[in-house]
């Protein structure tokens, strides 16, 4: 057993095509898989690519995050995910890219299980609703000049990281994201190891185009420097 999709496999196995209840026909269990790559890949390889992009554009957030981990891990051990709490900035960088992007800004659809009332609005029972992600995690009377690139509001006055840090990139409710733990960890571990030992600049003749198109892949030229 190597991951969730062995799990998968191993309940679907010598199942009839059309199982139900509690097991898995083969094809519900190629949709499962195709949700968990879809669902797990995309949004955390390009969060990745965000935030080297804001990494190049913002300088400083940069040079304060590789001495965030030269103080406190040094530039030769292997970063984990247990080294979180020991880099708040780093973290925090993260966070607020996490914030700023909204990369999943209308979650996945849902669906009402019966007649609701929201704001004066009555919606019908079996109606589509998105949550609007964007919208909360730009909301000028919460977070203060929402468009500015500011990991330093993530971060109290001895900074460590604030309470507001979950500002629902991940959704709410029953159906929240069930990799948030795992995808926060995984960007974490890429992005901390990356700056131990590298720096990021921009290529020249390149763009940064922070100007995203939804459901195409992003891509732009940066050059990597190695610290080491
Ligand atoms: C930066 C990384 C990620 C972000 C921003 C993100 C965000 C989201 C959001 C907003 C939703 C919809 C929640 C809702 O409708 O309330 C969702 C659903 C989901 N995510 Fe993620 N996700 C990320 C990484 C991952 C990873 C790594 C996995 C798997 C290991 C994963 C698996 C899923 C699945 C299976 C669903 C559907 C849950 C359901 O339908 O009940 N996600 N994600």
């Amino acid at each position: 057993m190597r991951d969730i999709s062995d799990a998968l496999c191993g309940v679907s196995i010598d199942l009839p095509e059309n199982g139900t209840g509690d097991t898995l026909s083969s094809t519900l269990l190629q949709f499962q898989i195709l949700s968990l790559q879809g669902a797990g890949f995309d949004t955390t390889s390009r969060t990745i690519m965000f935030i080297i992009l804001y990494l190049i554009t913002f300088p400083d957030v940069q040079e304060r995050a590789q001495k965030e981990i030269d103080h406190e891990l040094g530039s030769s051990r292997n970063i984990s995910g247990n080294d979180q709490a020991k880099l708040p900035y780093v973290m925090a960088t993260v966070l607020e890219v996490l914030r700023k992007t909204a990369i999943v800004p209308f979650a996945i659809p849902h669906l009402t299980l019966h007649d609701a009332k929201l704001r004066g609005y009555d919606i019908d029972k079996d109606t589509v609703v998105f949550f609007n992600l964007h919208s909360v995690a730009h909301k000028e009377s919460y977070w203060g000049c929402p468009e500015n690139f500011r990991p330093k509001r993530l971060l109290d006055d001895s900074g460590n990281l604030l309470e507001k840090c979950s500002h629902l990139a991940f959704g709410a409710g029953r159906r929240q994201c069930p990799g948030e733990t795992i995808a926060k960890m995984k960007i974490f571990i890429v992005i901390a190891t990356l700056l131990q030992r590298c720096s990021f600049q921009k290529a020249d003749g390149s763009d940064l185009d922070f100007d995203p198109t939804r459901g195409l892949v992003l891509s732009f030229k940066v050059i990597v420097k190695r610290n080491l």
